[in-house]
């Protein structure tokens, strides 16, 4: 193992950053961390980690965070960020990085995001452009989504979401920082681009299910229309075309089952965790 002596994690304070910061930490890295000065998710970091306050949307304000690192855990908040200063970050981050982790998506993978959507195709090809060592991390939704069911599970036995039958193989998303870690810290991932996922398919429907027998309660699943899910997604700040993009793709796994891969085993050497594993360790969130 050659760990690389200092990476900083973008976006490290959100579901993944926190558990990515923890993994490096583990494989002996100094830990940096990309936090907006006003955010009230610090203390989610754990111990060890320096903060550096930085906004991607100004990229010199990432001067001393990137300065002398090894390695980058990129991940970009497109919900909130668009990627009018993507290209001037990652020349940055090039200027002194050798290798990157960028936490990409499914949807590339299998071809339904294209780069115009301005999103994880395009920040992948602005990644190829470069002589940074770069791997992929096309991953699929975390298991962590499913906090989103939280609010109408402690407040009733329903949840009334778009397309329950929508098979998922979602992974956790201490399986994927563990994923990024040894990519990260190991040699041979240059230029790899691994789809990671969870070690199983599982509908949404199913989620609930188990998160409810996690709790000791009997959920249902309420299917709500297409349209008025659109609606509510775009309402609650989803980019149109996010809310598009997703919508179609939950419709598609009604009929074909979400891919799946074994790379947090092979990766990680440990077995991806279920979705029960996950609930089993959340249900608080639930109760
Ligand atoms: N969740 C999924 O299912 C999924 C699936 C495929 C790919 N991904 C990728 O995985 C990445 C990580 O997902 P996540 O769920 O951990 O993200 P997240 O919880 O939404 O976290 C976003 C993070 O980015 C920070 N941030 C927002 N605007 C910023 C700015 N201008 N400059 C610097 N930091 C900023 C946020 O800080 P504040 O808390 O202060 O806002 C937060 O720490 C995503 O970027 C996405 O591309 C996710």
């Amino acid at each position: 193992m050659s760990a690389q002596n200092v990476v900083l994690v973008t976006a490290a304070t959100g579901n993944l950053g926190p558990h990515a910061a923890a993994r490096l930490l583990d494989a002996g890295v100094s830990v940096r961390a990309l936090v907006l000065p006003d955010d009230p998710h610090r203390d989610r970091l754990p111990e060890g980690v320096e903060v550096f306050h930085g906004d991607l949307a100004d990229p010199d304000s990432l001067d001393a965070a990137l300065d002398g690192v090894d390695g980058v855990f990129l991940m970009w908040p497109f919900f909130t960020l668009n990627v009018d200063t993507a290209p001037a970050v990652v020349k940055k981050i090039e200027a002194t990085a050798r290798r990157v982790a960028f936490v990409s998506s499914v949807g590339v993978h299998i071809g339904l995001e294209p780069v115009d959507n301005n999103c994880h195709a395009y920040m992948e090809q602005l990644l190829e452009g470069t002589s940074l060592d770069w791997t992929f991390l096309r991953t699929t939704g975390f298991h962590c989504n499913a906090l989103g069911f939280a609010p109408q599970i402690r407040a009733g036995d329903v949840v009334r979401y778009p397309y329950g039958a929508a098979t998922r193989t979602s992974v956790d998303e201490r399986d994927l920082a563990a994923v990024g870690a040894a990519v990260l810290t190991t040699d041979g991932h240059a230029g790899k681009k691994y789809l990671v996922s969870g070690p199983e398919e599982v509908s949404q429907a199913e989620q609930v299910r188990i998160i409810g027998e996690v709790i000791g309660r009997e959920l249902r699943w309420e299917d709500i229309e297409h349209d008025a899910a659109r609606r509510a997604m775009v309402d609650s700040g989803w980019p149109a075309s996010y809310a598009d993009g997703a919508l179609d793709y939950f419709a598609q796994l009604t009929t074909t089952p979400e891919v799946r891969s074994d790379a947090v085993r092979e990766l990680t050497g440990r077995p991806a965790r279920t979705f029960r594993e996950w609930a089993l360790d959340r249900a608080d969130a639930f109760r």
